[in-house]
């Protein structure tokens, strides 16, 4: 039986990506501290044979007894909200938690996986975006906390690569969306959805015409799968090239959910990207990959899940508290 660690487990694609190896008959250890998880999301496997789970924190050194075949490394605040709040620890999980696990990969002669993102390409100047990109990220910027640590992480994982022979997997993941994303973490769909719910306007955050590509969990998850068992080091977008307006999008929710409440237009958060859409090209020649679910079955499955939370979910507007995890 092939084992490999999953960090971030009790996130949203961290739990999703858990649930597809156990799926594959593999031994999953899943490894989280909480800090923007949630156990609700891996609460169904406590039970499972095949899965382990770990309390801890990656950016601290990590003892892991037996062997190892693979490890993804989800862990890192992945919000705006979140990252905002909670800076330190995200420029940490980025370069201190990923220098532990290549550390970790290369005792156990494991192959790593980590979990990149569009946001390195920053505020794009190319459009859409191809892997050869080197992008446009403003270093000091609120968003550069994020953006840098993942720039920094692709970094350190090729160094690994190329100086130790660690077999290493880079995946640029693009705006994904499905059950289990928290209703209050800020992002534009649970933010629209949870509106929605609570019979409130939907907030759109400057005139709405800043372009976004949502890509659902499924698809992302067979992406990640495919370029894991693949023999590709380099970068590889994976997301879903469908472009739509944020003024569009708010349209195509209030139909879905049947909601009488209107749009209502905010100013635009600093360094807020203009467009957002990923060239799949190689993720289609070197993995055979591509999405296959469309927005509006996606979005009614993810509306369903969002409508099976319970009230107190619902109107716990309030963000996730972090005291306790502050200890930089
Ligand atoms: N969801 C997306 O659209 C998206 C897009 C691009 C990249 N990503 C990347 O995918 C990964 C997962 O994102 P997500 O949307 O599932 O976010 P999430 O916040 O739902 O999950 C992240 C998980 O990591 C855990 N974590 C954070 N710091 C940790 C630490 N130091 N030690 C142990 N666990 C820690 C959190 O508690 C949480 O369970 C992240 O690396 C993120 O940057 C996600």
């Amino acid at each position: 039986m092939k084992k490999i660690l999953i960090t971030g487990a009790a996130g949203f694609l961290g739990s999703h990506l858990c649930d597809r190896f156990i799926k594959e008959g593999y031994q999953v250890f899943g490894m989280d501290n909480f800090i923007t998880g949630d156990f609700k999301n891996i609460s169904h496997l406590a039970d499972n044979p095949n899965f382990e789970f770990i309390d801890h924190d990656v950016t601290e050194f990590i003892d892991f007894k037996g062997d190892l075949d693979y490890i993804l490394h989800f862990a890192s605040p992945a919000s705006p909200i979140d990252y905002l709040k909670i800076p330190i620890q995200t420029l940490k999980v980025g370069s201190l938690g990923t220098h532990n696990l290549l550390g970790l990969a290369k005792a156990k002669g494991a192959r790593i996986l980590i979990a990149s993102t569009s946001e390195i390409y920053g505020d794009p100047l190319v459009h859409p975006q191809t892997e050869d990109y080197y992008g446009n990220v403003n270093t000091i910027g609120p968003r550069g906390v994020y953006d840098e640590a993942k720039r920094f992480q692709e970094s350190i994982t090729m160094a690994y690569h190329t100086f130790h022979g660690v077999e290493t997997r880079i995946v640029r993941i693009f705006n994904t969306y499905g059950p289990r994303m928290r209703l209050n973490d800020g992002r534009v769909i649970p933010a629209f959805m949870g509106q929605a719910l609570r019979g409130e306007d939907l907030t759109v955050f400057g005139d709405g015409s800043q372009t976004r590509s949502f890509c659902y969990v499924d698809d992302q998850v067979e992406g990640i799968y495919r370029l894991l068992l693949s023999d590709y080091s380099h970068p590889v977008n994976i997301g879903n090239p469908h472009e739509i307006s944020i003024r569009d999008f708010a349209e195509e929710i209030i139909k879905l959910t049947g909601t009488t409440q209107k749009v209502i237009y905010k100013d635009l958060p600093v360094n807020d990207p203009m467009q957002r859409q990923p060239d799949i090209t190689l993720a289609k020649k070197i993995l055979g990959w591509e999405p296959k679910v469309d927005r509006a079955e996606g979005m009614k499955i993810t509306f369903d899940y969002f409508k099976s939370l319970t009230e107190e979910e619902l109107y716990k507007s309030e963000h996730k508290d972090f005291t306790g995890f502050i200890k930089e």
